[in-house]
């Protein structure tokens, strides 16, 4: 049985074919409708989310599969005192695989440990977002046809940013792939991936503040909102919540084929002037990741 907790769960020949099979669901839907009749996800969620429980919930439907769950700690027995490791043994009993958002790091690890389903983190605090990772690559791959070659500037809150940070793991498998981190001072990328994934993998980045300074050697711009909720004062998350925008005019900067990426919710990080730009694809990104989830549930539930 296999789990899902990080990107790097999956080899880069496994990704492939993930990718390659999310692309396959996505021009040929009929042939997959049925492939989880019987089979149920639960989704148990801890913490708010649109996209990505929804997505989750839309694929398994596309599958013929049903779906169980909570949306909100409050609405489980969280609220009672439960621990996710309780919940997950009883989850098993009621579901064949499930997804799990907790605010803390490291929770949906806890809950595989004890679980005899399939798990797949679909947020851990700041930590990792590995089906944000694998529709961000399926995007990628799909519009711009490679994973290699590639300058990736991600900007924003690069500290509590996890889907920056599950990115960052997936992307440097990749030959000659390069990064630019944007960030003001104090939301820089934490330092275990700078010297533990960047350094140590000999990973070309450099760090720099003004988006402007970057956005002309891009290939991809991967927006981020501003983590909100994992600051600890209101004060410093209301001094940096603007610290980027992306308007039109800074887009004028930006060769004419570089993608614009973001993971949503946007708040105002992309200006909506910018929405109607055909390098604007984070609508499309969020389309591509109910494909990717019904490759992930398919490929954990050994379908063939
Ligand atoms: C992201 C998340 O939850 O980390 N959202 C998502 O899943 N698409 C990004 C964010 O909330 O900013």
């Amino acid at each position: 049985m296999r789990h899902l907790m990080s990107p790097l769960d999956l080899s880069v020949e496994e990704l492939d074919n993930l990718l390659t099979l999310a692309n396959d669901i996505e021009s040929n839907p009929n042939h997959y409708a049925h492939a989880c009749d019987g089979k149920k996800l639960a989704t148990c969620f801890y913490e708010p989310s649109t996209r990505t429980r929804l997505s989750f919930e839309s694929a398994m439907l596309n599958l013929g599969g049903s779906v169980l769950g909570f949306s909100s700690a409050d609405s489980s027995s969280a609220a009672k005192g439960e621990s996710v490791s309780d919940t997950i043994r009883v989850i098993s009993c009621y579901a064949d695989i499930c997804a799990i958002r907790h605010p803390k790091e490291g929770a949906a690890l806890v809950a595989s440990l004890k679980s005899s389903i399939p798990v797949i983190n679909a947020g851990d605090g700041g930590h990792q977002h590995p089906t944000q990772t694998l529709t961000d690559l399926l995007t990628i791959r799909s519009l711009k046809g490679r994973l290699n070659q590639l300058t990736i500037g991600l900007c924003g809150d690069l500290k509590f940013g996890r889907t920056a940070h599950s990115l960052i793991h997936a992307l440097i498998r990749y030959p000659n792939v390069k990064f630019v981190l944007i960030s003001p001072d104090e939301l820089r990328i934490p330092s275990y991936i700078r010297e533990d994934v960047l350094k140590k993998h000999n990973i070309p980045f450099t760090e720099l503040e003004r988006l402007e300074d970057a956005i002309p050697d891009l290939d991809i711009l991967y927006m981020t909102r501003v983590q909100k909720e994992r600051f600890f004062n209101e004060e410093d998350y209301v001094r940096m919540k603007d610290f980027y925008i992306l308007t039109k005019d800074k887009l004028k900067l930006a060769s004419e084929d570089m993608l614009i990426l973001h993971p949503l919710p946007r708040v105002n990080e992309i200006s909506v002037e910018v929405d109607d730009d055909p390098r604007a694809v984070y609508f499309k990104q969020a389309q591509y990741g109910v494909y990717v989830r019904m490759a992930l549930i398919l490929t954990l539930l050994n379908w063939r």
